[in-house]
């Protein structure tokens, strides 16, 4: 058998839009209160992309930092990988506009569609071509403006308050050391795909092109928020633990937990259950909400970046979210 190689990252970056818009501007939009936002959630803030700016237009500049901090050339890059649910057209992905604006030679470049888990979900593909061989340096981006899609009423407030926008981005490289992604855990189970789902557009909605399928319902994201809940609660400790188990390592061997940024709650009652304190499990939902396929890259560059985590550390990252989806990946950082 051919040799395995390993892979780590060796840079991250995030980019996230200027506009904020904290939980009294919603009030003024919609019927809530900041009182229920931040006692529900967590949140006090969030960024949202004006109409100017596009899901690309942010993972270009989290992907220009990552680029600079990893201090490689651009030429080096030979696959990009990209989360997003919000992607600026139907096809082709935002993958193939960052090959052309980062200059980059002819590299395979995709989209990942797996909602809150596509950062995970897309590290392990670049895990997976790394250990094989087949590429050496991957870009992995998290990048999203999911609030151009909500309702920004009453009516869509469940959601409305919760999301934001922003991008996330990480170079991953063939390892020659002691850093290395040890293992990453994907799942999905479909059943439940409509208590967190956007109707359209999308195929099933027949030929939208003869005008006849917009009415503006469909075209919005919804979700059953309890249910939502409840399945994360579970499946974030099931697939933290697994992770655990697969790298022979316990709780106390973890630095840092992080998790997608969905709820401040769910993220401590996933500590209750893990039987850990809150500081090890990372935050910084309360000033960006949750930015699905980013979250994760987000939080990993500013955990980073605040010293938290230290070369040789251990750290897991954790996502749940529509489809369902839910990851974990473990690294020795
Ligand atoms: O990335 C994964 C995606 N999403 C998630 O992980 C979200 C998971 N779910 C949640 O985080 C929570 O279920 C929510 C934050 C969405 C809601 O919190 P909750 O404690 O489950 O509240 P609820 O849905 O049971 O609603 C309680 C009340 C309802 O009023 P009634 O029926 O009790 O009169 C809602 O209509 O709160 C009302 N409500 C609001 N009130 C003010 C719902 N949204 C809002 C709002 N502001 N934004």
């Amino acid at each position: 058998m051919s040799k395995m190689y390993t892979s780590k990252i060796i840079g991250m970056g995030f980019h996230v839009p200027d506009q904020i818009i904290n939980n009294n501007d919603l009030a003024e939009l919609m019927e809530t209160s900041d009182e229920w936002i931040q006692s529900r959630s967590g949140i006090k803030e969030r960024r949202w992309a004006t109409e100017d700016i596009t899901t690309f237009d942010l993972a270009l500049k989290a992907s220009s930092n990552a680029i600079s901090k990893a201090g490689i050339d651009h030429d080096e890059i030979d696959m990009i990988i990209l989360g997003t649910l919000s992607s600026d057209y139907f096809f082709p992905g935002v993958s193939a506009q960052l090959q052309d604006k980062l200059g980059l030679k002819t590299v395979g470049a995709f989209d990942i569609k797996a909602a809150c888990s596509a950062f995970i979900y897309s590290l392990s593909i670049a895990d997976q071509f790394i250990k094989t061989g087949m590429a050496q340096t991957i870009l992995v981006v998290g990048a999203e403006t999911q609030t151009k899609l909500i309702d920004k009423t009453t009516k869509g407030r469940d959601i409305a308050v919760l999301f934001g926008d922003g991008a996330g981005a990480a170079i991953v490289q063939r390892s020659n050391d002691n850093s290395q992604i040890l293992s990453t855990h994907l799942h999905c189970e479909g059943k439940d795909m409509r208590n967190l789902w956007m109707e359209a557009p999308g195929t099933s909605s027949g030929s939208w092109f003869k005008g006849q399928v917009f009415d503006s319902e469909r075209f919005t994201p919804k979700m059953n928020g309890r249910e939502v809940f409840r399945n994360a609660v579970k499946r974030f400790p099931e697939v933290i633990n697994e992770a655990l188990r697969y790298n022979d390592l316990s709780i106390d061997d973890i630095k840092l937990i992080i998790p997608h940024q969905a709820n401040y709650r769910i993220s401590e009652a996933v500590a209750k259950k893990m039987g850990v304190d809150m500081n090890i499990v990372y935050s910084n939902i309360h000033k960006y909400g949750n930015t699905t396929a980013a979250s994760i890259p987000i939080a990993l560059t500013e955990a980073s970046e605040e010293g938290l985590i230290e070369r040789g550390e251990n750290i897991i990252l954790a996502a749940f979210g529509a489809g369902y989806t839910w990851a974990s990946a473990a690294i020795r950082w």
